[in-house]
Order: structure tokens, then C-alpha cells, then sequence
């Protein structure tokens, strides 16, 4: 124990007292540590878990708890890691014996031995991670504090309470975790730790994707998400991972002719549009709007660098890469993939909005056009500020026109005017092609604008069709 101060303010919810006469009754030791105690101190709102430490069995110290809560909750057992989790009305309360560990080269899962909590303290991951408070009736909320974890949060420093070259191998997902940590706390990961990270990269292999993910996400909704991404590139981490980001990496210059740094415009993309969007997977279109341009980057004199149809390339990398992480294969993926495939689509008509381009990108867009907008002004990093601020306009006249154009021709949830069902009793024809035929047409008229988004003038304009087809209306 370094410091006595107390922290019982921390411990009013009232399963500690349950916790603390459940361990009495057991006469074993307890104590609240991590996240939970972290979170307090750093005054980051209030947790919904809480882990709790028994010098002894973890196990029957949840048992006995479960006995002194009303309505005795249920006690989830997981056997092969000796931890047992309960539901005390709003949180979820972990249990673990105190544990000294070893772990193996090939699995993240540990040799487990019982052990005294200072034992337990130093197989934990990070100082600020170790710190304790006690839930004994003698020394309620008194903290347990060997690593200085304190003086960490205070100077937010990322440190690891062993040697990290131990602590990093003996878990590669604690690697991910320094730097989600240092993300979304606004940390700095101390130097030999940072340096312990580079060197055992390799063993991020063993690690499932699944947890990979997990931290990437929670990087991805940290306020500056850059800040991960950038660590997770310098630790050499990042090619493991996401190796279509690092492909943007690098400025190629042919002839005097230079293209931007995909990768950082990328990060600076991602942090932009986290100012606007807290959508997990808005994020995630942003961070991968521009992976098609490794695959397609070209140079020619006469045009310089291109990356034509980077955008399609880039929408089809994304089941790849959804697919290689273990990321749902579902309608967020085809999200993603959507806004990857149109991210150029309001760029290109800015410079020139028609009433007719912009039909076009809201019927295309669908429900999703606020999103793709958000993305396409999130894409605008240039440092000149003329140019930053006439990007800016061109998309405010995008949108003004967007709204104008919705006003008048509702295309947003666009339903064709006249039904097959019309167009057959009106030719007095069975279900054929002409009719996908005359409806594509209709709909092309429609968003050209050369007629209304109405049933009578598209019931004129179908008659019209039907005759160019050799069709006699009944
Ligand atoms: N822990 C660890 N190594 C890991 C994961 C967890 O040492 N790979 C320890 C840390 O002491 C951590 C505690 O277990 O504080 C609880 O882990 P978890 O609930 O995953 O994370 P929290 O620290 O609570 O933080 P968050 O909820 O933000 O993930």
C-alpha cells in the first residue's frame, strides 16, 4: 500500500456492501479493481461493470453474494477462468480469484495459480488499470496503489506494472489496448512500453479478430480517432491489421508531379467527420472512402497521377476487408460499401450543381444522402483556406438544391408513378420486358427532368413509350 487515501465516495452503490459482508461471511479479502476505479478517478461517468478481486475463490465469493441480494441473481460460472459474473439490478459485477500467472506462446489463455493480490496486481496490464480499493469493513475504500497507477493518471502516461516486454507478450491484445487506452483517454504510451509494442508485434497474430475489432471500434468512437491509427502505424501494428491503409502511404512524384499522402488525408478525413457523426459505421466509410486509390493509382503525362474508379475498387475492398476481420456481413457493411461507391458522386457535381445531377444523387443516395454529404465535407483537408472555404459553398448550394429538388419531385423514396400493373391494362399485354422497359424509361425522364414525378404526365410519357415499342393502348 503507497498511499492511504480513501475512496469510499466511489463505492456508493450498495452491492459493495454486499460484497463486503458477503466476503466477511467467507472471511476472505476483496477489492473493486480496474476500469471501475480508473473511470472514477478520471470522473468518466459511471460504469457499468465492475470487476472484483477475492484473495481466494472468486466463484464462491459471487455465490454468497447472489445469496444476500434480493431476489438472488442468477450466478453466470466460467469455469475454465475460475470467474463468475452476477447482475446487481443496473450493473454487472465480475468476480476473480486473485491469481498469479504464466501464459503460453501460442494462446492468449493463462496457467492459472491462486495468489495474493499484489500478485494479481502485477499481472494486470497497465498501472492505471491495478489500482484497488479495499471493500473490508475495517479499511472500506482504501486504495492499493503499487505501481504508482495514481501519479499515471495524473501525468496520463500509459506504463505497464512489469517489464512490458512480459506484459505485452504474455497478452498482444494489450497492445491494441495501450493504444485504444491512449486514445481515448488522451494518454501517452511511456517510451520502453512503445518500444516493447514495435517488438512484439508479430504476436498480435494469436489474437482473434473479434477482439481486434473490438478495440479498433473503440478507437474508431474516441473524440480524435487519428491518434490510434497513428500509433497502431508507428508500432508497425497497422499492416497486420488494416494493411489496405498503409498501401496509402507515401507521396509519389514523377516528372515533378506529386500526388497527397492518401494515408494521413485518410486520418485527417476520420477526425473530421468525428466531429459531425458519432455513427460507428459513418466512421468507418470514412476511414476506408479512399483504399481503391493504391490499387488504381496511375500516372500518365498528360494527365498526371489518377486513380480512376477508385471508388468501385474501393467499395468491393470493402467485403474483403469485412470479411478477413470478422465484421458483420450485413446492411452496415453494404453501408460502408455505398458510401465508399458514391463518396466522389457530390464532389464532382459541386463544381456545376444541375437540378438533374442532383435528382440523380438523391435517387442513388437514398435514405443515406445526409450521411454521404457529412462524408463528402469531412473529405475537404485542403490548407488553402480560399479553396477550403469555395469547397464548403459548393456543397451549402448542393444542399440548398437538394432540398428544392425534394420539395418539388420527391425522389428521395422514389416510387415509380404508373405501376406494371397500369402498363400491362393499358397495352393490354402479360408480364414482359417491354414493361421494365417503358418503367426504366419513365424513371430515367423523371430524374432527367423532362417530366414531373406525377401519375398524369407519367401516364402520358407512358403511352408515348408504349407506341415507340409498337404497343396499342386499349
Ligand atoms: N485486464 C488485463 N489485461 C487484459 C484485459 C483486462 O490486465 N487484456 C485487466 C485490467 O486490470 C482491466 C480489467 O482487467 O482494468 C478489466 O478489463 P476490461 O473490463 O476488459 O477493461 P476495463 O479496464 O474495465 O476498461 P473498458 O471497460 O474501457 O474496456
Amino acid at each position: 500500500m503507497s498511499e492511504a487515501k480513501n475512496y469510499k465516495k466511489a463505492l456508493q452503490h450498495s452491492v459493495f456492501n454486499t460484497i463486503t459482508k458477503a466476503a466477511a461471511n467467507l472471511e476472505l479479502q476483496s477489492y473493486v479493481i480496474g476500469g471501475f476505479v480508473r473511470d472514477h478517478i478520471l470522473q468518466r461517468g459511471t460504469a457499468k461493470d465492475i470487476d472484483i478481486v477475492a484473495v481466494g475463490s472468486g466463484i464462491e465469493l459471487a455465490k454468497e453474494v447472489s445469496k444476500l441480494l434480493p431476489g438472488n441473481p442468477k450466478v453466470q460460472i466460467f469455469k475454465t477462468y475460475g470467474t463468475a459474473m452476477l447482475k446487481a439490478s443496473d450493473i454487472e459485477v465480475e468476480f476473480v480469484g486473485a491469481r498469479k500467472e504464466s501464459y503460453q506462446e501460442n494462446s492468449r489463455n493463462p496457467i492459472v495459480e491462486n495468489g495474493t493480490l499484489q500478485d494479481d496486481q502485477n499481472r494486470r496490464d497497465f498501472t492505471i488499470n491495478a489500482l484497488a480499493l479495499d471493500l473490508s469493513e475495517d479499511n472500506f475504500g482504501n486504495i492499493s496503489d503499487p505501481f504508482n497507477g495514481l501519479e499515471d493518471l495524473r501525468s496520463k502516461i500509459i506504463r505497464t506494472p512489469l517489464d512490458p516486454d512480459i506484459t505485452y507478450s504474455d497478452d498482444p491484445l494489450r497492445m491494441m489496448r495501450a493504444i485504444r487506452f491512449a486514445t481515448q483517454l488522451n494518454f501517452k504510451i511511456e517510451s520502453t512500453s512503445l518500444e516493447a509494442i514495435s517488438k512484439n508485434k508479430d504476436r498480435i497474430k494469436i489474437i482473434t479478430k473479434e477482439r481486434i475489432v473490438d478495440e479498433l471500434n473503440k478507437i474508431m468512437l474516441s473524440e480524435k480517432p487519428s491518434v490510434g491509427f497513428l500509433l497502431l502505424e508507428k508500432t508497425g501494428l497497422l499492416p497486420y491489421i488494416l494493411p489496405e491503409l498503409v498501401a496509402l502511404k507515401g507521396i509519389d512524384e514523377v516528372e515533378g508531379q506529386k500526388h497527397k499522402d492518401n494515408f494521413y488525408h485518410t486520418l485527417e478525413v476520420v477526425d473530421n467527420i468525428s466531429e459531425n457523426t458519432d455513427d460507428l459505421w459513418l466512421r468507418w466509410a470514412a476511414l476506408l472512402h479512399d483504399i481503391g486509390k493504391a490499387p488504381t493509382k496511375r500516372f500518365s503525362k498528360k494527365v498526371g497521377w489518377t486513380f480512376h474508379g477508385h471508388e468501385f475498387v474501393g467499395s468491393k475492398m470493402v467485403f474483403k476487408l469485412f470479411k478477413r476481420l470478422k465484421m458483420p456481413l450485413n446492411d452496415k457493411m453494404k453501408f460502408v460499401q455505398k458510401m465508399v461507391l458514391m463518396s466522389s458522386r457530390p464532389i464532382v457535381i459541386a463544381s456545376d450543381v444541375t437540378d438533374s445531377a442532383v435528382r440523380r444523387l438523391v435517387f442513388d443516395a437514398g435514405d443515406y444522402i445526409e450521411e454521404l454529404m457529412t462524408l463528402c465535407e469531412a473529405d475537404i483537408t485542403t490548407k488553402n483556406p480560399k479553396r477550403f472555404k469555395k469547397y464548403h459553398n459548393n456543397f451549402k448550394i448542393v444542399r440548398q438544391k437538394m432540398v428544392e429538388v425534394e420539395e418539388r419531385d420527391h425522389i428521395r423514396n422514389f416510387q415509380p408513378p404508373v405501376s406494371g400493373e397500369e402498363i400491362m391494362q393499358t397495352f393490354n399485354i402479360k408480364p414482359s420486358r417491354e414493361i421494365g422497359i417503358i418503367k426504366e424509361a419513365i424513371k430515367e425522364a423523371i430524374l432527367d427532368g423532362e417530366i414531373s414525378n406525377e401519375h398524369d404526365a407519367a401516364y402520358q410519357f407512358m403511352i408515348k413509350k408504349g407506341e415507340e415499342l409498337g404497343l396499342k393502348s386499349s
